[in-house]
């Protein structure tokens, strides 16, 4: 009896301490796994790591990500949280420019090779006189020829602002400063207007065998390979000006080294041309700069407006696709055709009306037109899920353009609504924003604080540290020489083509 007592008292207090033990052990399951599911919940969210501000895929509504949510990151790691300021395009701690504490850095230091006329003022009919190779900038400019030549033109404002270093009284007032000595200097600038020699010498003429666009470009390669600055780095700190995506068409594959500037990587392949190793330029816009901008979200009467051709070859079909969604949308405009003689005007008034600018991929990702909406202060919309943006390292475009997936802007309404479902405010404040960001896109000479020229040698600028790590680790085995059985000696090629 007090046998069978105390055993049913041990199985009752064994039962309590496993029901107690169990109870704690769920308890402080549930207590870990409140937290798990919602952080695994954030880092499936993809959308959680992109930095563009209109994301949807529950239909029509529209996310805006709040600031405080995108710091919220899957591992409960809280993101710095940085003043907006330096979130914003001033890259005044930037390299080349005024420090925090007011001391101002050297300037970007380029050594330019004295390339034949042919090669650049040359092709704008320049005549050189007394064996000169530039023209002097103090009394002569050359004249660019207008038109839809302009638009990439960065090869000639890039230029002009190197010899105009020479001259000025500050040099070290300046972003770039050209260098007789490159040993000297941070980087080597290859001065070839490929785009205008493509834009006006790629026709093969009756006596020609091959167009001067083709022989300009093999002079070229054989001159610059030649070369010792090319030779000790293996072209690595060298710049190529190729913008018009078809420029360079045969040269691009023996100097691939180098830094391309470029308006898109559309045409090339990966290892040719990317992201880290390039620079991306603003084209040059078309339309008129919207001077005086007293304009606002009511007299702004068209909602959407697109100017350029419908039917495109390869990458462009959304644009067919949108065309047919669109159409009939009544404050929809769309304008088609290029812009030539009186397109111009025609594309400035319309763009200047509407409230937002529809760029969508066409043959190449990125177009000028997304240039033109900027001047013009019309929200662009960019549907182009590969387009690369200039200066996008500094700037965020998601302040002053809404971007959409090509996926979700072909559904049925979902672009319309998206577009109509922005309010009056929020529009507003992107306008301000475009208003503020235009001057980054301008191409002058001389060069304004902080226009297209001057950041584009920022970003240039931005891209020598990894440039001088490259170089170096191609150094590691180009002096190398080998001992082979034979006897003989061999140099050990550079290293694989990624550099
Ligand atoms: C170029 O600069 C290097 C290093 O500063 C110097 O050794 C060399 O003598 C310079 N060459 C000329 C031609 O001035
Ligand atoms: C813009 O405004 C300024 C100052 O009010 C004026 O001097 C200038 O002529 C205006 N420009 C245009 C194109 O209206």
């Amino acid at each position: 009896m007090t046998e069978k007592q105390s055993y049913s008292v041990a199985r009752k207090s064994f039962f309590a301490l496993f029901w107690t033990s169990t109870m704690l052990f769920v308890l402080s399951w549930l207590y870990v796994s409140t937290d798990r599911p919602r952080s695994f919940g954030r880092k499936s969210l993809p959308i959680l790591n992109l930095p563009n501000v209109f994301r949807s895929s529950n239909g029509l509504s529209r996310t805006i990500l709040a600031s405080n949510e995108m710091k919220r990151d899957g591992e409960g790691r809280e993101e710095e949280e940085r003043p907006k300021r330096e979130q914003g395009f001033q890259d005044k701690d930037g390299a080349n420019a005024m420090t925090c504490n007011g001391i101002v850095k050297e300037p970007l230091k380029i050594f330019m090779y004295d390339l034949d006329p042919e090669f650049h003022f040359g092709l704008l009919n320049w005549k050189p006189r007394g064996g000169r190779v530039w023209p002097d900038v103090r009394t002569e400019i050359p004249p660019y020829p207008g038109g839809l030549n302009l638009q990439h033109s960065i090869e000639y404002w890039l230029t002009l602002d190197l010899l105009a270093s020479e001259i000025s009284d500050n040099p070290n007032n300046r972003v770039v400063i050209r260098v007789q000595n490159s040993s000297e200097a941070d980087l080597i600038f290859v001065p070839f207007f490929s785009s205008l020699s493509y834009n006006r010498f790629s026709k093969v003429r009756r006596h020609q065998k091959r167009s001067r666009n083709k022989v300009l470009q093999a002079k070229l390669v054989n001159f610059v390979t030649a070369q010792k600055e090319w030779k000790m780095s293996g072209g690595r700190d060298h710049i190529i000006l190729a913008h018009h995506p078809n420029s360079m068409l045969y040269a691009r594959m023996q100097l691939w080294p180098a830094v391309f500037v470029l308006a898109d990587f559309g045409r090339y392949p990966f290892y040719i041309a990317n992201v880290d190793k390039d620079v991306i330029a603003p084209y040059r816009h078309m339309v008129r700069n919207y001077v005086n901008d007293s304009s606002d979200f009511d007299s702004r009467q068209t909602l959407l407006f697109f100017q350029g051709s419908i039917y495109r070859k390869d990458g462009g079909y959304a644009r067919q696709e949108l065309f047919y969604l669109l159409k009939d949308e009544k404050d929809v405009h769309f304008s088609f055709g290029s812009l030539k003689k009186d397109g111009v005007n025609k594309a400035s008034r319309g763009m200047h009306s509407s409230k937002f600018c529809l760029n969508i991929a066409g043959d190449t990702p990125s177009s000028n037109r997304l240039f033109d909406a900027i001047a013009s202060h019309c929200v662009p919309v960019i549907i182009s899920d590969d387009i690369e943006l200039p200066y996008e390292d500094v700037l965020d475009y998601s302040e002053f353009c809404v971007f959409v997936r090509t996926s979700d802007a072909i559904k049925e309404k979902f672009l319309i609504n998206l577009i109509r479902s922005i309010s009056k405010k929020e529009w507003s404040r992107m306008w301000e924003k475009l208003k503020e960001v235009e001057p980054l896109f301008e191409y002058q000479y001389p060069a304004k604080d902080g226009n297209a020229v001057q950041m584009v040698w920022k970003s240039l600028a931005r891209k020598v540290p990894g440039i001088k790590m490259k170089i170096n680790k191609y150094r590691r085995f180009s002096n190398t020489v080998v001992h082979q059985k034979h006897g003989g000696l061999r140099s050990i090629p550079a290293p694989n083509k990624f550099w």
